[in-house]
């Protein structure tokens, strides 16, 4: 009981410690081992009907974090000071009649050739009447776009627990960012899209306020 008393109360705490970094120390960098699981927590994600439709580009090079800052307002400080930076993509075609979709499973879930028939049909079903995501391909980008929030979710909150800040970023030129990226080649041939990206660092500063958030009683409905 005791343990999982400290255990709940470290976790608010990794929760209190994670803000929106905004400037990282440019001298600390974080450790290849803790990078590494970072990343793992972003890879054992859960995922819609476990198409892990995302790729986490870690972009270390600082000639293409200039050129992406250029076009992102909201990275101006996290890019040059970040230790890592990392570029969620999203599939553009999770469709469950992909080749990408067919391989996932055949390959590495290895759903038995009798059962894909119907799986493939159930999956079909839920995509196209369920969640109407064949209505745009924008549809059905965002859907995968947002699967990989749930990784950059859990990518924060485990950097958190290990004392490591993170800052979530969505202030970018979309087209302008998937042209740079385009052109280096890291979309491949259009299979991907830009999601989001989040820097993760040390802080160079104390967060100037405490967190502020809405009450609990606000923003949660109870219905008996
Ligand atoms: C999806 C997403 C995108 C965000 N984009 C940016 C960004 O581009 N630049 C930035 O400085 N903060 C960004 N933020 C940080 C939010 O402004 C911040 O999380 C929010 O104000 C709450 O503050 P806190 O994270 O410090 O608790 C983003 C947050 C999320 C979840």
């Amino acid at each position: 009981m005791i343990a999982v008393q400290e255990k709940k109360k470290e976790i608010i705490e990794a929760f209190q410690f994670r803000h929106a970094t905004k400037a990282f120390d440019p001298t600390k960098k974080i450790s290849e081992e803790d990078f590494q699981f970072i990343l793992e927590t972003g890879r054992l994600s859960p995922s819609s009907v476990g198409y892990e439709p995302w790729k986490f580009l870690v972009v270390q090079n600082q000639e293409l974090r200039e050129k992406i800052r250029a076009v992102s307002f909201g990275a101006q400080g996290q890019l040059p000071t970040a230790s890592h930076f990392v570029i969620l993509l999203a599939r553009k075609n999770a469709r469950y009649d992909s080749a990408y979709v067919q391989q996932l499973l055949r390959d590495v879930k290895e759903i038995p050739e009798e059962t894909l028939a119907q799986m493939n049909e159930a999956y079909r079903s839920f995509q196209e009447n369920d969640l109407n995501l064949f209505e745009s391909e924008r549809a059905l980008f965002d859907w995968a776009s947002k699967q990989t929030y749930i990784a950059l979710g859990n990518m924060m909150t485990s950097a958190a627990q290990i004392g490591i800040d993170s800052c979530p970023i969505e202030g970018f030129n979309l087209e302008n960012v998937t042209k740079i990226l385009e052109n280096e080649g890291l979309l491949e041939d259009g299979a991907f899209g830009v999601s989001v990206m989040a820097a993760f660092g040390y802080r160079a500063q104390e967060p100037n306020r405490a967190k502020i958030r809405q009450s609990a009683e606000s923003v949660t409905k109870w219905i008996y």
